[in-house]
């Protein structure tokens, strides 16, 4: 069959839905998500089944130094690939669907092209990279950054979990320390298809997103170290209380994000005391900070005042603060050939479709730095994620690989 656009063509849903069931019973959480948190055992075993349902479809696996694996199946010339991916790691209360929808949908796109014994100009490939959550090891889509070149192999290896362990020897020990090089091969072009994760296509009632930027990330992880003393006798006056001072940044970036309106959010999710006691003033606290923001200059500013705000508590508490950065990217636009072509696309299979920035992170940001790329959105039911509950209706799934496989055909055929 010639390789045109094939406008007729459509995946295969069950399937889809089959492959999204299966690896969902890898390591399944009460309320229907996953714990995958990257280079556990439990990734392991998501990535071995991933990485099976790769070798089922006859495409050329390759995994990376980093632990990033790209299957390709060929075209009919020899030139770069467009390829499609995502993540299959998880935050320790996860979803069925971000990362693991991208990639396991780019698989039934290969098995449509077979089925229909399509073949493309370009070769087409599909990825996961690995750690995009960030949420064990920092930065957040650190395969991808790895992948393109915006964070070195070695330090990458040597980054240090929240649990203590090494990168490089986790990935060693689950046997995903591949040999393929990085950065890795310049795709023609890149389509990142996943759930929003927010609650906006739902609100307004659309079905697609094509993606035109993702916001800027800050991270921060603060250590406040004060004086341990005993909570009944020590009078108020005389306390450099850690847990009073994270509670207090806590409420600081709350405060903000309200204050500077627009895109800003603001979020404390981890925060660690000691001794974590009931009648014991912490001595000490370890906390995150995560600032988002489409804007960069809005972004400088949140973290200028936080950062003010920081040096003024650690005054009036007595305490010490100490600065850590886990992850910092400013917001990235995507190419607007592909966010046309994706609006299009969702267009002419008669979809509602909306342009719209991401609020998460997305591998595809990092691969934005080497090649065009954009991505395609579906809904999230009630616009949760990072939570197990985490639901998109099978037909948006449905409508969003069918935009993806037309926008790849599109990009193949270039
Ligand atoms: C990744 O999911 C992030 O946006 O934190
Ligand atoms: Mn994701
Ligand atoms: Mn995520």
């Amino acid at each position: 069959m010639a390789d045109t656009a094939h406008p007729e063509l459509r995946i295969d849903g069950e399937r889809l839905l089959a492959r999204i069931q299966a690896l969902h019973e890898v390591s399944p959480i009460d309320g229907g998500g996953n714990c995958r948190l990257a280079l556990t055992d439990d990734d392991l075993a998501g990535r071995d089944l991933v990485v099976t349902m790769m070798r089922d479809l006859g495409l050329t696996v390759s995994i990376d130094v980093v632990g990033n694996v790209v299957a390709v199946r060929a075209g009919h010339t020899h030139t770069a690939p467009v390829m499609c991916g995502s993540h299959i790691d998880t935050v320790r209360t996860g979803g069925r669907y971000d990362g693991n929808y991208g990639v396991l949908a780019g698989l039934e796109i290969i098995e449509t092209l077979d089925t229909a014994g399509v073949i493309t100009k370009r070769p087409l490939a599909v990825g996961f990279f690995t750690d995009e959550e960030g949420a064990r090891f920092a930065p957040d889509m650190l395969g991808s950054l790895v992948y393109v070149g915006g964070l070195a192999v070695e330090e990458a290896l040597d980054t240090v979990a929240i649990d203590g362990a090494r990168l490089g020897d986790e990935l060693s020990r689950i046997g995903y320390a591949g040999s393929t090089p990085c950065p890795g091969v310049v795709p023609h072009a890149f389509v990142e298809l996943h759930v929003e994760q927010g609650p906006v296509l739902e609100l307004e009632g659309v079905t697609i997103g094509a993606v035109e930027s993702v916001q800027g990330i800050s991270w921060t992880e603060l250590t406040i170290v004060g004086q341990s003393n005993h909570a009944g006798t020590t009078p108020m006056r005389l306390r450099h209380d850690a847990g009073y001072a994270a509670a207090s940044v806590a409420v600081f970036v709350r405060g903000l994000a309200g204050e500077l309106g627009g895109n800003q959010v603001a979020t404390v999710g981890a925060c660690d005391l000691h001794p974590n006691l009931v009648n014991v003033v912490a001595g000490r606290a370890v906390l995150t900070v995560d600032l988002r923001n489409t804007s960069e200059d809005g972004l400088r500013e949140a973290e200028r005042r936080l950062f003010g705000f920081l040096d003024e508590l650690a005054v009036t508490e007595g305490v010490t603060i100490t600065k850590r950065t886990l992850a910092r990217f400013e917001p990235v636009i995507f190419d607007p050939g592909v966010v046309d072509l994706v609006e299009q696309t969702a267009l002419a299979q008669g979809h509602t479709v909306r342009r719209m920035p991401s609020g998460a992170g997305h591998d595809a940001q990092m691969l934005a730095r080497v090649c065009p790329t954009a991505m395609v959105f579906v809904p999230s039911a009630k616009g949760l994620s990072h939570n197990p509950a985490e639901h998109t209706e099978p037909a948006d799934l449905e409508a969003g690989a069918n935009v993806l496989l037309h926008v790849m055909l599109a990009l193949a055929a270039e």
